[in-house]
């Protein structure tokens, strides 16, 4: 019997984790749309290693979303797996950060996720089917006062929030909504801090964490095995919160 291979949809996929986590879902077997927004060369690279499942998108923009998951129903029929890991950071304590700051931290971290769920809810509905998967961040969903970031905490506990409601409301449908919440991942975008070795050295870990690690999560939240996870926090972070 033919099973068709899945269907993933990576945001935030031009670089970093969001690139890892694409790659790995292609060497899985799947047919993986990927997403870049300001990097034209970049998304010509993307278009040659994506098997052309490449679009340019601004999910700030709801009517870009929405044409963004037509397209990929056009294209492949249907929609088995999102990753979504868009979402900005910025460190500033709290008397330095400006009212567009605070719009541009809640815009990428929640906004985005809103538009992207507002654009597949009812085709992914109408499948009785699939997975979405938010990356928030180990420690400040909900948990832990942050100095240095106020905004990027209270646009992710925001984020982590409207994902819990999310699974709530859509697990009846069979789609199952988890998150990822990483803690310190360098790669060549990152913020420096990912780098900084007081910071790894405090993880009971000792360590920064990998890209392949992070990646390894969002496949196993996007298949068979985490079949009964709903609502899920995967703390993949060396042990930040203990
Ligand atoms: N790396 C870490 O240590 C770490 C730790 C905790 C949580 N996280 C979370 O994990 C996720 C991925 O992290 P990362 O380090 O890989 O992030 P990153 O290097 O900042 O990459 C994010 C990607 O998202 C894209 N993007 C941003 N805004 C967008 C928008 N409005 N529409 C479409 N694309 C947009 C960016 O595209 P452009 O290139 O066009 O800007 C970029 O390619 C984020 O949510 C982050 O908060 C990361």
């Amino acid at each position: 019997m033919h099973i068709p291979a899945p269907v993933t949809l990576v945001t935030g996929s031009a670089r970093g984790l969001g690139f890892e986590i694409a790659q790995h879902f292609q060497d899985r077997g799947d047919k993986v749309h990927v997403v870049w927004r300001s990097d034209e060369a970049r998304g010509a690279e993307l278009y040659e290693m994506f098997d052309a499942r490449t679009h340019r998108c601004d999910l700030a923009d709801p009517e870009q979303a929405d044409a963004l998951v037509e397209r990929i129903f056009q294209i492949d029929g249907k929609l088995d797996h999102v990753v979504h890991c868009v979402g900005d950071y910025m460190e500033a304590p709290l008397e330095d950060t400006e009212l567009e700051d605070w719009q541009a931290l809640l815009g990428s971290n929640l906004m985005t996720a809103v538009h992207l769920t507002n654009a597949l809810r009812e085709p992914m509905r109408e499948q009785e089917f699939g997975s979405l998967v938010f990356l928030t961040c180990a420690g400040v969903s909900n948990y832990k006062a942050r100095r240095n970031c106020a905004a990027y905490a209270a646009a992710k506990s925001a984020l982590h929030s409207f994902c819990r409601s999310l699974a709530i409301q859509e697990a009846p449908h069979g789609i199952r909504v988890n998150t990822i919440a990483p803690g310190l991942v360098p790669h060549g975008a990152a913020h420096p801090a990912t780098l900084d070795p007081a910071l790894q050295q405090a993880l009971p870990m000792g360590r920064a964490g990998t890209l392949e690690e992070v990646a390894q999560a969002a496949l196993w939240l996007s298949s068979a095995h985490s079949s009964y996870a709903v609502g899920v926090e995967l703390c993949v972070s060396g042990g930040l919160l203990m």
